[in-house]
């Protein structure tokens, strides 16, 4: 019989409104894969056993005599045991090789309606800030031809004071997930140290990396594979080396970032592929989503490109032709197939809120400044004069900070938008149009996209309702 009870290394989680009926804990096992979600007491006692590293027998026994769990808590320590939620001291060591988290699990995951979507949701409602989003560095290994980063690359990092400081304010606010990219997060002289500490206070991290500096020390390899991370995401552009480095200037790149995804693949890292695609490379599409299954990774194929974070669209030139977009929307094959859609819904401008940035989620970029996400430069404060928590409790209680006013606002103030049936199609993101003209205005992009795909989602439709009608045939002899 165990003595003590730990909280392993490989758990993110956070509680909410503890010792109320509506307590809540979301636990996120980084090593089986596995996500839940503690609904009342369960959720007291995960939260009593994270408030210490290792809690004795005698101190949960007292814990569960006091909350009236007594009957219960041997058959709960177990189940969570049985999970890997919790640790017995005599368990024997573990190492850190996890279990490989496959390509249709991942995809079967994400279409239950993730538990961190709903969770996100309900966060928000109750006032908590459910994820913070940083970009460490604009610096960068490489120089990708679509990059929407500035032109002029600083060479300002978040150091980690500065991201100790939002991490333990963003923790107080009820945060549960981390992303750090970039430019390239990795190029942050205190990269591993941010990560090392967001995992200690339990934050479910995501890295984006263009995987080199993975690559050229494994041992910083290593040190992620050994914190846990939720994901660590590569991106890929292209399952053939030459169009991929034709995307990232720099030879030799591919090798290495597929070398990691390998070596992820192998620890049993949940990555994923990131991969817009470009017009120089959209010829390859099906074979980059074999890559992507080939290493086990879950895949984020994407045409939207933005322009510039500075609005310059020069991005554009590199946007997929009107043919393959065709074939990416109308190939069943295509991670980006419209066929299998359902009629999407009625829009209620007057409910819904644009998306999740400055919401759901806050973006601090290297130059310390609070906006809504990479896409959405709206400016919400600053941490060079104050502290995230103040940025966060003023826009929850002041009607005259932005961050109030950007919260409260629904889709009716996109005046020019939601007034065509194609806008049901729309992947709807108030950044784009911010980018491409200014606050508010629809965008060019997004429209182009909604129209293709509407086309083509209701010319498969009346493909499928054409077909005449065949009695079946009974193969029974
Ligand atoms: C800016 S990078 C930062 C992380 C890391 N350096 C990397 O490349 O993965 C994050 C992701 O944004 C994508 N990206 C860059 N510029 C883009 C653009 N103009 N439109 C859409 N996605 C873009 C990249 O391809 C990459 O997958
Ligand atoms: S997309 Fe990522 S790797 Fe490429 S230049 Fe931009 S920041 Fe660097
Ligand atoms: S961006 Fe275009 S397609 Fe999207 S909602 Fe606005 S008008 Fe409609």
């Amino acid at each position: 019989m165990y003595q003590t009870v730990t909280i392993p290394k490989w758990i993110a989680c956070r509680s909410y409104l503890v010792g109320t009926p509506e307590s809540k804990t979301i636990i996120a096992n980084n090593k089986v894969h596995k996500t839940i979600l503690l609904d009342g007491p369960a959720s007291d006692l995960y939260a009593f056993l994270c408030e210490n590293d290792a809690t004795s027998k005698e101190n949960l026994e007292k814990y569960a005599t006091e909350h009236g769990l007594s009957a219960e808590i041997d058959g709960f320590t177990e189940q969570l045991h049985a999970l890997k939620m919790v640790g017995f001291d005599t368990d024997t060591e573990d190492n850190y090789v996890s279990a490989p988290l496959n390509y249709n699990q991942d995809a079967e995951e994400k279409s239950k309606g993730a538990i961190e979507d709903r969770m996100a949701k309900w966060a928000f409602g109750k006032g908590f800030l459910w994820s913070v989003f940083m970009e460490l560095t604009y610096k960068c290994n490489l120089r990708c031809i679509h990059c929407y980063n500035p032109a002029f690359r600083g060479m300002e990092e978040i150091s980690f004071e500065k991201a100790k400081e939002v991490i333990d304010d963003a923790v107080e606010l009820g945060c549960f997930e981390l992303t750090v990219s970039g430019g390239e997060c990795t190029l942050d002289s205190d990269f591993i140290k941010i990560i090392e500490y967001a995992r200690q206070k339990r934050l479910n991290v995501h890295i984006f990396t263009n995987g080199l500096s993975l690559y050229q020390n494994p041992n910083l390899l290593k040190k992620i594979v050994e914190l846990y991370p939720y994901q660590v995401g590569i991106s890929v552009y292209s399952a053939n080396k030459h169009l991929h480095e034709k995307v990232t200037t720099v030879a030799g790149s591919w090798d290495k970032s597929v070398a990691v995804l390998e070596e992820l693949k192998k620890y049993g890292v949940h990555s994923q592929v990131k991969t817009v695609q470009l017009n120089e490379t959209v010829d390859t599409w099906r074979d980059t989503v074999e890559l992507a299954k080939k290493y086990d990774t879950a895949i984020a194929i994407d045409v939207t490109l933005t322009p510039t974070i500075e609005g310059d669209k020069k991005t554009w030139s590199h946007l997929v032709n009107d043919e393959k977009l065709t074939e990416l929307f109308s190939n069943p094959e295509s991670p980006m197939y419209v066929g299998g859609w359902k009629e999407p819904p009625e829009i209620d401008v007057n409910r819904d809120g644009p998306c999740y940035a400055g919401s759901h989620t806050l973006c601090i970029n290297p130059n310390l400044n609070v906006v809504g996400c990479v896409s959405l430069p709206l400016k919400f404060g600053s941490l060079k004069t104050q502290r995230l928590k103040d940025i966060w409790t003023d826009g929850q209680k002041n009607p005259e900070s932005e961050l109030y006013k950007w919260q409260h606002i629904t889709l009716a103030a996109f005046k020019d938008c939601f007034k065509e049936d194609y806008c049901r199609f729309c992947h709807f993101c108030a950044g784009m149009g911010m980018l491409e003209d200014k606050l508010y205005a629809k965008s060019e992009l997004l429209c182009k996209l909604a129209k293709m795909k509407m086309k083509v989602f209701y010319e498969l439709k009346n493909k499928q309702t054409d077909k005449p009608y065949q009695a079946g045939i009974c193969q029974m002899k």
